[in-house]
C-alpha cells in the first residue's frame, strides 16, 4: 500500500480504519465544512473528515443541529470533498433525513454520495435505526453510527450533560453498539459517555469506535475543528483541548487592519499600483 509523508495510505478507506483498529493505531478524525479549512485538515494527516451537522452551530450560528437540511449538508460536503485528497469524507445525515422511512433514508444517503461526493454517511441512534443502517449498507453505502450524547435528540435529553452514567443506560448503549455493528456500520462515534464505558464498548466491538468526550481508550478521537482551533468563544467543555487560539489571532489581525485603514497607513505605496 502506498503511503504519503504522514504514513497514511494514498486514500483512507473504511478498510484502512478497520486495519488501524486491528493494529492498535489510533484514528484521527476532525470536522470540516468548507474547502479552505478542509485542505489544511487533510494535509495535516487527519484520517477522517466529518462534515458534521455541527455546521449548524459553528457555520450557521444555530443553537442546535436540528435546523440543518439535506441541501445544507450537500453543499458543505461538496466543498470538503473538493479539498480532501487522502482523508475519508463522512457526511452527517441531518435531523429527519433518515428517521421517517428507510426508503427516504436511502435516497438521502444516496444524495450525499452521488451529488456531494461523500465516501460514507453518519447517522445518530442505536437499535431503533439498525434496520435503516442495514438498508443503506445493503445499497453499498458505508455507515458510521453515533451513540451516547446524540445532539439531534437534545430536546429529548434536555441537557448536554454526560450520557449513560446509570447502569441501565450503559447496558442499553452496549446493546445499541452491538445492534449497529450487526446492521453493518463500519464505525461508531461515542459522544460524552464515561471513559470506562467507552473502553468496554470498544473492547466489545470489531468495528472502530471514535470518541468525543469518551476517554482515551476509543480506537480514535474526533473534535469539532472550530472548537479545537479556538475559533469559538465561550464553549469550554471538559473534553475539549484547544490546540490554538485562532479566534484571538483573527481578532488582533482584524483590529489592526481597522486601525490601519482609519490612520491611512494601509495601503502603503508598495501596496499600490503606479
Ligand atoms: O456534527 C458533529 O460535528 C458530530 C461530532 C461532534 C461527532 O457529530
Amino acid at each position: 500500500m502506498s503511503t504519503n509523508t504522514h504514513d497514511r495510505p494514498a486514500k483512507v478507506t473504511t478498510k484502512t480504519l478497520q486495519l488501524m483498529k486491528q493494529e492498535g493505531r489510533p484514528i484521527a478524525m476532525l470536522t470540516a465544512y468548507d474547502f479552505t479549512l478542509a485542505k489544511w485538515v487533510d494535509q495535516a494527516g487527519v484520517d477522517v473528515i466529518l462534515v458534521g451537522d455541527s455546521a449548524s452551530n459553528v457555520m450557521a450560528g444555530h443553537e442546535t443541529t436540528i435546523p440543518m437540511t439535506m441541501d445544507h449538508m450537500v453543499y458543505h460536503t461538496q466543498c470538503v470533498v473538493r479539498a480532501a485528497e487522502t482523508a475519508l469524507v463522512v457526511a452527517d445525515m441531518p435531523f429527519m433525513s433518515y428517521q421517517v422511512t428507510a426508503r427516504q433514508a436511502l435516497q438521502n444517503a444516496g444524495r450525499l454520495m452521488k451529488e456531494a461526493g461523500a465516501h460514507a454517511v453518519k447517522l445518530e441512534g442505536g437499535a431503533p435505526v439498525a434496520p435503516i443502517i442495514r438498508r443503506i449498507v445493503d445499497a453499498g453505502i458505508p455507515v458510521m453510527a453515533h451513540l451516547g450524547l446524540t445532539p439531534q435528540s437534545i430536546f429529548q435529553f434536555g441537557t448536554y450533560t454526560v450520557r449513560a452514567k446509570e447502569e441501565a443506560e450503559a447496558e442499553k448503549l452496549l446493546a445499541d453498539a452491538q445492534a449497529v455493528q450487526e446492521a453493518g456500520a463500519f464505525s461508531v462515534v461515542l459522544e460524552k459517555i464515561p471513559a470506562g464505558l467507552a473502553k468496554k464498548v470498544t473492547a466489545s466491538l470489531e468495528i472502530p469506535t471514535i470518541g468525543i468526550g469518551a476517554g482515551v481508550d476509543c480506537d480514535g478521537q474526533v473534535l469539532v475543528l472550530h472548537d479545537m482551533l479556538g475559533l469559538n468563544k465561550g464553549f469550554e467543555p471538559r473534553f475539549l483541548r484547544r490546540y490554538a487560539e485562532l479566534g484571538q489571532t483573527a481578532n488582533e489581525a482584524i483590529s489592526q487592519y481597522v486601525a490601519d485603514v482609519r490612520t491611512k497607513t494601509f495601503p502603503s505605496k508598495d501596496e499600490s499600483y503606479e
